[in-house]
């Protein structure tokens, strides 16, 4: 309908019904989008995007790993990514000696590059929709177990044909819109991937967590890493024989410049949203499990941080804890307070009353209603399989006591190694810090009747959780060093009667047996409601675009350079630069503690530019409107000539709900300028040689 009012318009000369930028499109079906593009700003086709019979920018886009994307850059497979991508890869080959993280890295010949055992990057080769194969003969009404077994059986059917077709590919079917359709994706997966170039963190990860889900930012979040395949270009495990993979297409690299307006188009793999669920859903995600997970979250990060307020070294051995608590912590606030900004749940709430109007005396006729009965069926459990995740498991002695004991049952001879790395990083104090918050939280808001046996009893028996507490820690021998470290097999009978395992196995038991499976129960026929509801919102339309919720499969988001306003008064613009990062610099506080060489380069452009502005001018971050979520880091971002002008890292926090909705005026994605990293390569990391494989445009 859409493209007709467009068509049309364009036919009678007037400007076409500009889409909005929400929307995270399935590539293969662009030609349905490409007229809101060129509308937009996009010069090139739907074919110069996705096609299967010649090279197309699909080509040049892959899945990093298993949750961010990455993109190639030059004939000689060279890939980039973020620095939060590549993190665990510059982590791993960190010594004291080479310290990458802390350093930077930058290999200065081919030989250099260093290998990295485990990952992998994966191309799509072609999607398909195989909805008519799957569900040939299987009709609207047909029981939901049969029908899956069907499903399930045709898909790995589809999927061997297709992997069968040549060497290193991998497939999937994915459902989509809730299994209204089913997609064939065919991957091929190549495994020697080896780790190029980093900057150092105080630039990867400048800003750090207080930064984070921010701006304005100043993070020049990149790693680079390069392709390697064997003699006929095909993927091969690591061998020293192996050449750099030559890539069917790579994207070119614009010097342009953004400016606010600019067309942006991020191509990548988006993990997962939930666009089309009831107003009560929302209302739960929003008014309950967020806020009580924050809550959760706020008790452990204030615990984390007084412990890394002590000292430097406790700082750094803890960091890493504490920059992963602090991640869904601040985005779950975002989207809790965007869920109330957009009164979502008022909005979801009138359209269902549209929708049951829509669905009076059809098949779709209270769908909504038994949706929404089942979630309010499913909420405790939710509550109750949230606090087992963020509070229950993260009782550290007994989560190690669990893994001894199944460590000296399965494999003793490790069971030394493992206690000592224990110990290495344990701090019972504030383990023991982390049982009072956490429990006393527990005992108060878990509902009775959904405490554990275990649970009541230990407070029955302790009468309160800091004596409860106390024995814990005293009577366990996990938490003796000594005694830890010389358990054997033949001690596990005892160990199975230890207060810490014991806690371990019982709150287990009780997750897997009374949480876990009616949640379970509970998701799966919601799921299949949920299925008709998406079916029946698709053909009711109205003004809505319907895009499939992401599902980490690739995608394409198009939008523009925009700024927005945080708050009364102010406006943030888009683009930041390197005068920021040097106002942000201060070597007390570790988040903003440039490279001295940084600071050094900077100064002394300030000295040789009559005009006193010097390196301030280059560019570093800029936003825009470019929908997308966790799985987009390390997204290409791209221009309307098709060339990249930057990577995909983050989203302001105060957007965050679009995983759920999307606000115009708030949610903007972060990237980073290409040119910061062209500025670090070459200033910083003197790896001039990267740059020669690549081409740059202007
Ligand atoms: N918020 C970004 C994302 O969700 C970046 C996370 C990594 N950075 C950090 N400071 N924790 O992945
Ligand atoms: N930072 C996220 C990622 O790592 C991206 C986002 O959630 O916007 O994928």
């Amino acid at each position: 309908m859409k493209r007709i009012v467009i068509v049309t318009a364009l036919l009678l000369g007037i400007a076409p019904l500009l889409l909005a930028d929400e929307g995270m499109w399935l590539p293969s079906l662009i030609r349905g989008r490409i007229a809101d593009m060129h509308a937009k700003g996009f010069k090139l086709t739907a074919e110069d995007i996705y096609s299967v019979n010649q090279a197309s920018l699909k080509d040049a886009v892959l899945l990093f790993g298993g949750g961010c994307t990455g993109e190639v850059v030059s004939p000689e497979g060279l890939v980039l990514t973020n620095h939060h991508c590549g993190y665990y890869q510059i982590a791993r080959h960190s010594s004291v000696e080479h310290d990458y993280l802390k350093d930077g890295f930058w290999a200065m010949a081919r030989g250099e590059e260093l290998p990295c055992p485990g990952l992998t990057v994966s191309f799509l080769e072609r999607m398909e929709d195989v909805t008519a194969a799957v569900l040939q003969g299987v009709a609207g009404d047909a029981p939901a177990a049969w029908r899956d077994s069907v499903v399930l059986a045709r898909s790995g059917d589809l999927v061997k044909a297709a992997c069968a077709r040549g060497a290193g590919l991998t497939a999937s079917v994915e459902p989509l819109y809730y299994g209204n359709q089913y997609f064939l994706f065919v991957y091929k997966v190549y495994r020697d991937i080896r780790l190029v170039g980093a900057p150092p963190s105080s630039i990867g990860k400048f800003g750090g967590d207080t930064d984070n889900w921010m701006w304005p930012r100043h993070t020049g979040d990149f790693s680079i890493f390069r392709i390697y395949a064997d003699a006929s270009n095909e993927p091969a495990d690591y061998s020293v024989t192996n050449v750099p993979y030559v890539p069917r297409r790579f994207f070119k690299i614009s010097t342009a410049g953004v400016r606010e307006g600019d067309f942006t188009f991020i191509y990548g793999n988006p993990g997962s949203t939930q666009e089309y669920i009831t107003g009560e859903a929302v209302r739960w995600i929003g008014e309950v499990a967020d806020p009580e997970r924050i809550a959760l979250r706020d008790l452990r990060l204030g615990i984390i941080k007084s412990y890394m307020a002590r000292s430097q070294e406790l700082r750094i051995r803890y960091s890493s804890r504490a920059a992963t608590v602090a991640n869904a912590w601040k985005k779950w606030q975002g989207e809790s307070l965007g869920i109330r900004r957009m009164k979502t749940v008022a909005a979801k709430k009138a359209y269902e009353v549209r929708f049951a109007k829509w669905a009076s005396a059809s098949s779709y006729e209270g769908v909504v209603e038994r949706i929404d009965s089942l979630l309010r069926l499913q909420e405790p459990y939710d509550f109750a399989r949230f606090y087992y995740q963020e509070a229950v498991s993260q009782i550290e002695l007994a989560s190690f006591a669990a893994s001894q004991v199944k460590i000296l049952s399965e494999d003793p001879e490790r069971a030394e190694a493992s206690a000592r790395s224990f110990f290495g990083q344990y701090s019972e104090e504030m383990d023991r810090e982390m049982f009072l918050a956490l429990m006393d939280r527990f005992n108060e808001c878990v509902p009775e009747e959904f405490k554990p046996a275990y649970f009541k009893e230990q407070m029955d028996r302790y009468g309160s959780v800091a004596a409860w507490a106390d024995a814990f820690f005293a009577e366990s021998v996990f938490a003796d060093p000594e005694q830890a470290v010389a358990l054997k097999k033949r001690d596990l009978k005892t160990l199975r009667e230890d207060p810490a395992f014991r806690f371990a196995s019982a709150f287990s038991s009780w997750y897997r047996k009374e949480v876990l499976p009616e949640y379970q129960r509970l998701s799966g026929e919601i799921k299949l409601l949920q299925r008709d509801y998406m079916r029946g919102q698709m053909m009711m339309g109205g003004d809505r675009d319907f895009y499939p919720d992401a599902n980490l499969t690739l995608r394409v988001a198009y939008g523009h350079v925009e700024g927005y306003s945080p708050s009364d008064g102010v406006y943030y613009t888009p683009v930041s630069t390197l005068k920021g990062v040097i106002e942000k610099d201060n070597p007390d506080i570790f988040d903003y503690d440039i490279p001295q060489s940084l600071r050094d380069l900077y100064a002394k452009s300030l000295q040789e530019d009559p005009a006193g502005v010097g390196m301030g001018t280059v560019p570093v971050c800029f936003l825009a409107t470019n929908h997308t979520t966790g799985g987009n880091s390390g997204s290409p971002v791209i221009n309307a000539d098709g060339d990249l002008i930057g990577i995909n890292f983050d989203r302001v926090w105060e957007g965050t709900m679009s995983d759920i909705v999307y606000d115009p005026d708030y949610c903007r994605n972060i990237s980073l300028d290409i040119r910061y990293l062209l500025f670090v390569v070459r200033e910083l990391g003197h790896a001039d040689h990267l740059l020669n494989e690549i081409t740059i445009v202007n």
